[in-house]
């Protein structure tokens, strides 16, 4: 069954990838969704979210679907399916190429399946578990770096405000600090494919929702990487903090956030 579900992830990132190429620079609607000013929908995100419910729903009518722009399809308890449409709106938006699709199944509370498309990069990514992470068709890996200060990181912050952000922020300039250097990509989706495939060494982000991870930390874990939360547990849905890395500088990556009270 895991490669079905695998089959149709893929088929639905492919198209949305389609969908975000044919309205990329081309946007007629965007909008905020709230009073947050970093919190965007545009039309290319209520299109894909479509497409990629109705392939799932195609495939599988009885799954459970929780999707960024629209309300959780409660049906399966035991299988549920985190659809971003679009991850990085506020990239897209601007003309900048660095975003995906992301869709992965939760079986049983564990991640079956996952893939993530970025169609300017023309990459993508696939995990399925127990069974390995690709990128375009090819096996890929964490990095082997072992010293954290070898390492450039990147950080993603929720699109709300608020008062505990700061120590975010100070979280980032430390990690900067310490090591070859911390980014904020505007993908979180983006972001850990980068970690999966070797190209960064860790990833961390608070209050971030399923849609957003579910897919990357799939293919985290199937390179050989590691997905912990708070206190160093591993990670799942119902923790705000998520710290994911190569695994050799996962430790030192956590210590320097949570010596800033991101823990
Ligand atoms: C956003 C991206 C970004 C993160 C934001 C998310 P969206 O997703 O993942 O990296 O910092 O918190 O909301 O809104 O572009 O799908
Ligand atoms: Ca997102
Ligand atoms: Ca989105």
């Amino acid at each position: 069954m895991i490669d079905t579900y695998l089959d149709t992830a893929i088929t639905a990132v492919r198209k949305s990838g389609g969908i975000l190429t044919e309205y990329f620079q081309r946007l007629h609607d965007c909008r905020n969704k709230n009073v947050n000013i970093r919190d965007l929908v545009t039309e290319v995100d209520i299109l894909s979210e479509r497409s990629i419910k109705k392939i799932i729903r195609d495939a599988f009518p009885e799954h459970s679907i929780i999707a960024e722009e629209s309300d959780t399809e409660r049906k399966d308890p035991e299988r549920v399916w985190h659809v971003d449409p679009l991850d990085g709106t506020v990239n897209y938006s601007q003309g900048i190429p660095l975003c995906a699709v992301s869709v992965a199944l939760e079986e049983r509370g564990v991640l079956a399946a996952g893939a993530i498309y970025n169609p300017f990069a023309e990459e993508l990514y696939f995990a399925a578990r127990g069974k390995g992470a690709f990128c375009n068709g090819e096996a890929i890996r964490v990095s082997d770096k072992n010293r954290f200060q070898d390492g450039l990181y990147v950080a993603a912050f929720s699109s709300a405000a608020g008062p505990d952000k700061i120590k975010e922020y100070l979280a980032f300039g430390a990690v900067n600090d310490a090591s070859r250097g911390a980014l904020r990509i505007g993908s979180a989706a983006v972001a850990l494919c980068y970690l999966a495939r070797g190209r960064i060494d860790g990833f961390w982000s608070k209050d971030l929702n399923s849609w957003d991870l579910a897919a990357g930390i799939l293919l985290v874990r199937e390179a050989a990487g590691r997905a912990t939360g708070t206190l160093g547990r591993d990670y799942d849905f119902s923790q705000s903090l998520l710290i994911a890395s190569n695994g050799s500088t996962h430790e030192a990556l956590a210590g320097v956030l949570s010596a800033q009270g991101v823990d």
